[in-house]
């Protein structure tokens, strides 16, 4: 099937079929490499990106403007006090008078709703960088990794260990598409949502791939190729914290839990990392860990979705 993403809208990895994502990676590679030649492109050139930001953000937000730098377009940023989204002004107009000025749209917001209401009203493609549902410009570059680690990503076994949240939710949708097996150990009460899990498991009929729900860390990490983290709070959680570090501190990623999966396992986290808490520092530290080159593939994923996404 030929993959044609012109004019669309990423809003999750849910939509997205399995060439799709396959197709963003290689683009990413290909746009990787150049950048390691000093191969450059002027793809985007006289383009403007508007950057809605909810939420703070260190990776998303210098991967998509320095992505617009690279190829030879311009960013635009507008944080939460700049159009105080779906406050000062409905975000039917917001996306209106955005898509008659710029030619693409990034949006990191809390609700998914309000980046699909974007999406609705926009005439110019609409990014989710992040909403309470899905992740998915981090998927993309997440799976990346993986492939470059590991050459492959069917039949991979992923286990997540903590919260059933949005990062969890984009990979689920991710692994259930590419045939990965994708074991999730979350407390009880905090497991991915059920439509999450039955959507998955309808597409792993398909792909071959295992999805698991586990309260048991160490039955998700056991034989585990990529043992994957995140935050136990999420951003618009923090009322939570508390709690939440109590309910969480069996689900801690440390050397002790490691053990349990494949000797040339990886470690993943989309960052910001919390050490102490979801995961220790000698483990974001050690031989296992890919975190830091995870982070710099956001820059290449995310210069291949937008270039992907970007009208002629
Ligand atoms: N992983 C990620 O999205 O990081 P930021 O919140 O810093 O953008
Ligand atoms: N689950 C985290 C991911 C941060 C990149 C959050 O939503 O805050």
């Amino acid at each position: 099937m030929a993959v044609n993403l012109i004019g669309k809208d990423i809003l999750g990895i849910r939509e997205l079929s399995a060439e799709e994502i396959y197709q963003l990676i290689e683009t990413a590679m290909v746009l990787k490499r150049d950048r390691q030649i000093g191969r450059s492109h002027e793809l985007l050139k006289g383009k403007t990106l508007a950057m809605v930001f909810q939420k703070p953000s260190l990776r998303t937000r210098v991967s998509f403007e320095t992505a617009m730098t690279h190829l030879g377009g311009h960013a635009l940023y507008l944080g939460p006090d700049d159009i105080k989204l779906g406050k000062r002004e409905d975000i039917d107009d917001i996306a209106e008078v955005l898509s008659r000025m710029v030619d693409l749209i990034m949006a990191r917001v809390f609700e998914h709703n309000t980046v699909e209401e974007l999406a609705k009203n926009s005439k110019v493609p609409v990014i989710n960088g992040l909403s309470d549902f899905e992740h998915p410009t981090q998927i993309i570059g997440d799976f990346m990794t993986i492939l470059e680690k590991k050459r492959r990503l069917e039949g991979l076994k992923l286990a997540y260990v903590g919260d059933g949240n949005n990062v969890a939710n984009s990979l689920i949708f991710g692994a259930s598409k590419v045939g990965m097996h994708v074991f999730i150990a979350s407390p009880k009460n905090y497991e991915p949502k059920e439509e999450v899990i039955q959507k998955a498991k309808d597409l792993a009929q398909k792909t071959g791939a295992i999805v698991e729900i586990t309260d048991d860390p160490k039955i998700a990490v056991e034989g585990a190729d990529i043992v994957y983290t995140d935050v136990w709070t999420s951003m618009g959680q923090e009322a939570e914290k508390e709690e939440r570090r109590r309910i969480f501190q069996p689900y801690q990623v440390n050397m002790e839990l490691i053990e349990y999966a494949k000797p040339d396992v990886i470690f993943m986290h989309c960052l910001p990392a919390h050490y102490g808490e979801e995961v220790t520092k000698d483990v974001s530290r050690s031989k296992h860990s890919v975190i830091f080159e995870q982070a710099e593939n956001r820059l290449h994923s995310i210069k291949s979705i937008l270039v992907h996404v970007a009208y002629k």
